[in-house]
């Protein structure tokens, strides 16, 4: 089993990403950074989850409870005042761990081969510890993302929210070379929560499935909602889910209205047809548009995911629920 550790804001999309990993990974540990709500809530959220599908023996290691550089901005209109409204759940008899988060993930990655690590909330932690120790860029086996959007934002209609709170962190990320995927909007908005998957779900009736309907019967309240975050460890548990495009990404700092963008370059993805479908098999290499192009092209420095297959998602995602008592 691949060996990862999810670093997430629960967040009722993280609770389906930490189910999924749970369950089709090696998941060393959960680290919790103030996102979708501030920490202690998010933490206790991780800590709820994991004994709602009987892992209580993955550790929880509280992060950091915003951005180092301004005010954590939370998104309780999307997740509720709990960050994990739905569920009505007792309080879980575990503590998290005494760790910090960036102590776990630097460690780990440092004296432990072949460690993904999967990130679905901002990357405060995350850069946090590639500023302590750069080497993890390298060591790691890699970093799957959910965050940003190849052409469009959903906090703002430039920036996606996990990029938008920290897009300093983001930065430092998408600069470290590090070997990176990120799933973004432009692939999550093709994997709807709607009244037929949530029905699907609460069709099983094992406990997971059902806590798992309740999530997204709240999450869904205002109708248009996407499991953003299992997308992301979707991709890293069956690679044929999604069709991707090597391309460079990097993140704007200072617009007025782009800040926390994530500017993908697609220039030389030839478009078909389908007005803005393109064509990933195409061969053409990032700098065969350079003639007369006012911005040199950039080498690729992130595998973008592009295309979801949405109907073999739902039935993984039902699969694992009916594996849960
Ligand atoms: O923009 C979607 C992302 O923001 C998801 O990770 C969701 O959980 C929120 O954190
Ligand atoms: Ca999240």
């Amino acid at each position: 089993m691949i060996k990862v550790i999810l670093d997430c804001d629960p967040g009722q999309d993280d609770a389906f990403a930490i189910m999924r990993a749970a369950q089709h990974l090696d998941l060393l540990g959960v680290t919790t950074v103030g996102g979708n709500g501030f920490l202690p809530n998010v933490t206790r959220n991780a800590l709820v989850v994991l004994e709602q599908i009987g892992h209580t023996e993955i550790p929880v290691y509280p992060g950091h409870a915003g951005p180092s550089t301004h005010e954590l901005v939370t998104a309780p209109n999307v997740h509720g005042k709990s960050g994990m409204d739905g569920p009505v759940v007792t309080e879980p008899k575990r503590k998290p761990e005494e760790k910090h988060a960036v102590d776990f993930i630097v460690e780990t990655v440092m004296n432990t081969d072949d460690v993904t690590l999967i990130a679905t909330g901002p990357l405060t932690n995350i850069a946090a510890a590639l500023n302590r120790e750069p080497g993890i860029a390298k060591k790691a086996a890699g970093l799957y993302i959910m965050g940003g959007g190849a052409y469009a934002g959903n906090w703002t209609p430039a920036a996606e929210f996990n990029i938008w709170v920290d897009a300093e962190a983001a930065y430092k990320v998408f600069h470290s070379g590090i070997d990176l995927h990120m799933v973004g909007v432009n692939l999550t908005r093709q994997c709807p929560v709607d009244a037929k998957f949530i029905a699907g779900l609460r069709a099983i009736g094992t406990h997971a499935a059902v806590f798992s309907a309740e999530l997204c019967d709240f999450f869904a309240r205002g109708g248009d909602a996407h499991l953003h975050d299992a997308c992301a460890v979707a991709w890293l548990i069956d690679p044929s889910l999604i069709e991707s495009a090597y391309l460079h990404v990097d993140i704007e700092l200072n617009g007025t209205l782009t800040r926390g963008m994530t500017v993908t370059d697609m220039r030389h993805l030839q478009t078909t047809k389908r007005d803005v479908d393109i064509d990933l098999s195409s061969t053409a290499r990032w700098d065969d548009h350079e003639e007369g192009s006012p911005f040199r092209g950039q080498a690729p420095n992130t595998h973008v995911a592009m295309r979801l297959n949405y109907e073999k998602f739902v039935e993984l995602v039902q699969e694992t629920m009916r594996n849960y008592l």
